[in-house]
């Protein structure tokens, strides 16, 4: 039975119960993050709890807790669920108003949940094999920097990228690929690993920030620039990244594919030094 945690409660997922008048019910009006955990420790926590902080700031939401309030509990949801490799779904909202207003209402205290995940079973497969992925039009909002619930484009965008027979849907906003649908994005061209900027037309990954961290560390030459479509489909390697997802090899895109249509050599580089990594942290000899 899987456990969650609701203004103040564990309690079994399936019992737990939000007002129909919460502001995330009727508005979208919340963000959440989404933490992996491997061996029961919570990875890049602190980067996790950066980013929550930022986009409560963005939408105007107080943060409910501090740092080590919210650590506590969400070792507690980790625990109380057996530890283990998973993932937790962590979501605030402006919390329940009394009438059903655009405007912010007053006085209301923000609503928090927060569940765990078993980890993609089936993922590594995917991952070995690559993904396919197709290039659609980036119809999202101008504050892609936010972790906002509010996804109904990307909800559609994904959807319309299986009905294709893609794992995923590559964004494309005034001729540059911005990110995933849910995912950051990287190219590799020759020696080089691409990707876009952080800017308000992406998420600023947990996986991504790593991924530059760890080719840093590993002399692996890097660059954060603009990709134009013509760029991406040129690519030697497509990478799409993301907590669930690690690193994706894509190996077709639209209806070619990319390099020998197998995962390249950078994307083998780069997953065992970020395998080892997740290892260490696992372990317990990493943060
Ligand atoms: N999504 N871009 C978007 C639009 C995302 O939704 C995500 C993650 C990412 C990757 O960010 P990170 O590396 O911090 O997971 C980029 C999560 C996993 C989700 O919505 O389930």
């Amino acid at each position: 039975m899987s456990i969650a945690y609701l203004n103040g409660e564990f309690l079994p997922r399936d019992e737990a119960c939000i007002p129909v008048m919460d502001r995330g019910f009727l508005f979208g009006d919340g963000v959440y993050e989404v933490i992996p955990v491997y061996g029961g420790r919570l990875f890049r926590l602190a980067h996790h709890l950066q980013r929550l902080s930022s986009s409560l700031e963005a939408i105007r939401i107080g943060n409910p807790m501090g740092d080590a309030e919210w650590q506590n509990l969400l070792e507690q949801v980790v625990e109380r669920n057996g530890g283990g490799d998973c993932s937790v779904y962590l979501q605030v909202t402006r919390g329940v108003a009394a009438k059903r207003d655009h405007a912010f209402p007053a006085g209301v205290t923000p609503t928090v949940f927060m569940m765990s995940s078993p980890m993609g079973a089936g993922r590594d497969i995917d991952r070995e094999a690559g993904i396919h992925a197709v290039t659609l039009d980036d119809i999202r909002w101008d504050y892609c920097n936010v972790k906002a619930i509010t996804l109904l484009p990307n909800v559609l965008l994904r959807q319309q990228a299986i009905e294709a027979e893609a794992a995923e849907a590559i964004l494309i906003k005034d001729g540059f690929a911005t990110e995933g649908a849910a995912s950051n994005l990287f190219i590799v061209r020759g020696d080089l690993l691409v990707t876009p900027p952080k800017s308000p037309s992406l998420l600023p990954g947990i996986t991504r920030d790593l991924i530059l961290e760890l080719a840093a560390s590993h002399g692996i030459p890097f660059r954060e620039a603009d990709i134009t479509l013509e760029e991406l489909t040129g690519a030697d390697e497509i990478w799409l990244t993301s907590s669930t997802r690690e690193i994706s090899p894509v190996t077709r895109l639209d209806d070619r594919s990319i390099g020998n249509g197998t995962p390249g050599p950078k994307w083998h580089q780069m997953t065992r030094v970020y395998q080892d990594y997740k290892n260490a942290v696992r372990a317990g000899y990493a943060q």
